[in-house]
């Protein structure tokens, strides 16, 4: 088994794969349920973020066991969703983005899997945090599927539960980040310590706070998410379809033998 797919907001439904069977992966984190299934012949695991039910809030989603988990059982690859806020005009609620870049504005969670003692002390390089083969195909499927997509994004992970104040989407903006969500850090950055590929795709489900002008809800986050769900599984499976067997890219060097 060679792809993940880490479901986000909006995203819980194993479905798109057959022949599902539940597994339990022991970590040193603590244990991860997740879905195996067959897509086309070929094993598909599938992980909700959130739980199935949306019940753990971004904040204190177990990061570490979940990307040790997918280690553990052999994934090189992971296609990761997200529900983002947007605080481009050119990214409008509704449309995909293939992130290219983060900043970090989270605080208080879990971050790196290199803590010394036995791991030693690594500090990864973060000059290419996305992998560009799967950002590759995920473009190709886009453009066949006939999706609006961009293919560059800065993401800028807040620590959340809470959405954020226009003061600090105005700070964000000037910083640089075209999205703001609460999950993609530390998901992105302990798979790059592991060595495994990762590709986000941001779905735009609103206008960030103060941008928009109405009040921010989950309800509505929710409402895109549904109205774009359809397009988002042809996209992932698409994208599974479209990547060559073999990684040509760099993610897996130099650190992938520390975790194994
Ligand atoms: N802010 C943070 N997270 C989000 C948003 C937002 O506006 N929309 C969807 N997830």
């Amino acid at each position: 088994m060679r792809i993940a797919i880490i479901g986000g907001t909006g995203v819980y439904d194993p479905r798109i794969l057959s022949d599902i069977r539940e597994e339990r992966v022991a970590t040193p984190y603590g244990e991860v349920s997740c879905k195996i299934g067959r897509y086309k012949g070929e094993e598909v695991l599938f992980l909700a973020r959130h739980g199935e039910k949306h019940s753990v809030p971004p904040h204190l989603v177990n990061y570490q066991a979940n990307i040790w988990a997918l280690k553990k059982v052999g994934i090189t690859r992971i296609i990761a969703t997200a529900a983002v806020g947007s605080l481009n005009p050119d990214l409008r609620p509704g449309d995909f983005v293939f992130t290219d870049q983060f900043i970090d504005f989270t605080h208080a969670r879990p971050f790196t899997f290199f803590e010394g003692g036995e791991r030693g002390v690594v500090h990864t390089d973060f000059t290419e945090p996305y992998c560009p083969e799967i950002r590759g195909a995920m473009e190709q499927r886009a453009s066949t599927l006939g999706i609006r997509y961009h293919n560059r994004g800065t993401y800028l992970c807040t620590e959340g539960p809470r959405y954020e104040t226009p003061a600090e989407i105005k700070a964000f903006a000037r910083l640089g980040a075209d999205l703001v969500g609460m999950t993609n850090v530390p998901e992105v950055v302990l798979a790059h310590e592991a060595g495994i590929c990762y590709g986000l795709v941001a779905m735009v489900t609103n206008f960030a706070s103060g941008i928009s002008p109405t009040p921010l809800t989950h309800e509505e986050v929710l409402e895109v998410m549904a109205e774009n769900g359809e397009k988002l599984k042809a996209l992932a499976m698409g994208i599974i379809e479209s990547l060559p067997v073999t990684r040509t890219c760099h993610c897996g060097d130099p650190w992938e033998h520390l975790l194994v």
